[in-house]
């Protein structure tokens, strides 16, 4: 059984490790603080280790779940311990294959980089994955099913990533608050907030679940839904008027350019 350390046990190591099959992996853990990890450790049921060299030295696949702005330190740790029998997994937003292999200063590291999203908490993230030379298939079939565990796993150019992450990683928070919006929206109205929400995220899901699954692009089913003259249409045209379409590539390119600075 292959082993597979985290480095990180935030928000988006814990949704992970929680849709990963414990019979399946040992899984190993490292924080900040050795005593918390250990809390972290038993409700997750899986090992704490005190320091990320030692986490290292145990693992497989070692994930890097630590914010990007920790991530140079973090690398720097354990560069002297990194071998190329280890894959090193970064999902951290920013850092490129290249940027990761810098920071190893080594040669011939196995890098994978993934970008999951936060709905990994239910099992459906929405993830990419790309890999460096070093990773072999068997590697690269093991971190695959490690994402494929919590969701979907997309094979992408590197140079698509930055899309990528605002597309799928960020794009849920710009999905909370169109969700919000519109109950918002229901409360001006007079549905209890609660309500309007519940009925609000149900329409999302199954807007998303018929774009999915009917040959239909979405603006084809945007004209379906507006009757001439009706009240759909009506609304279309005052989105439209406020640059509705406009504002949300706006927000897609801000997250991109953020993104291209981090690294
Ligand atoms: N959240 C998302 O939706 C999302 C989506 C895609 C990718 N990502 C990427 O996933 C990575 C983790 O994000 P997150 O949302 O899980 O962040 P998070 O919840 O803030 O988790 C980061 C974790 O790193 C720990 N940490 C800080 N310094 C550390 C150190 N020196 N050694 C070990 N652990 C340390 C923090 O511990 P303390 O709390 O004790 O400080 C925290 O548990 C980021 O690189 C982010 O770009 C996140």
């Amino acid at each position: 059984m292959k082993t597979i350390g985290f480095i990180g046990v935030g928000k988006m190591a814990t949704a992970i490790i929680s849709g990963l099959d414990k019979q399946k992996f040992d899984i190993l853990i490292s924080g900040r603080d050795f005593e918390k990890t250990k809390g972290e450790a038993s409700e997750l049921s899986v090992t704490a280790v005190n320091a990320h060299k030692e986490l290292v030295e145990k693992s497989d696949v070692i994930v890097l779940a630590i914010k990007p702005q920790v991530l140079p330190t973090i690398l720097s740790e354990i560069a002297p311990v990194l071998t190329p029998e280890k894959t090193l997994l970064s999902i951290a937003a920013g850092f490129t294959l290249s940027d990761l292999k810098h920071l190893t200063k080594a040669e011939s590291i196995p890098i994978i980089r993934v970008m999951p999203n936060i709905n990994a908490q239910i099992q459906k993230s929405t993830s990419a994955i790309v890999r460096n030379e070093y990773v072999t298939d068997d590697i690269y079939e093991f971190a695959k099913t490690i994402f494929a565990s919590v969701g979907t796993v997309h094979e992408i150019a590197e140079k698509d990533f930055s899309a990528f992450t605002a597309l799928a990683g960020s794009s849920p928070a710009y999905i909370y608050m169109f969700i919000d919006a519109l109950a918002r929206a229901g409360v001006l109205h007079g549905i209890p907030k609660a309500t309007a929400t519940k009925i609000v995220a149900e329409t999302v899901a199954a807007s998303a679940d018929m774009v999915l699954t009917s040959d239909e692009n979405p603006w084809s089913l945007v004209d379906k839904v507006s009757s001439p003259g009706g009240t759909t249409v009506a609304g279309v045209v005052s989105l439209e008027q406020n640059r509705f379409v406009g504002t949300v590539i706006d927000a897609i390119t801000a997250t991109i350019d953020k993104e291209k600075k981090l690294s």
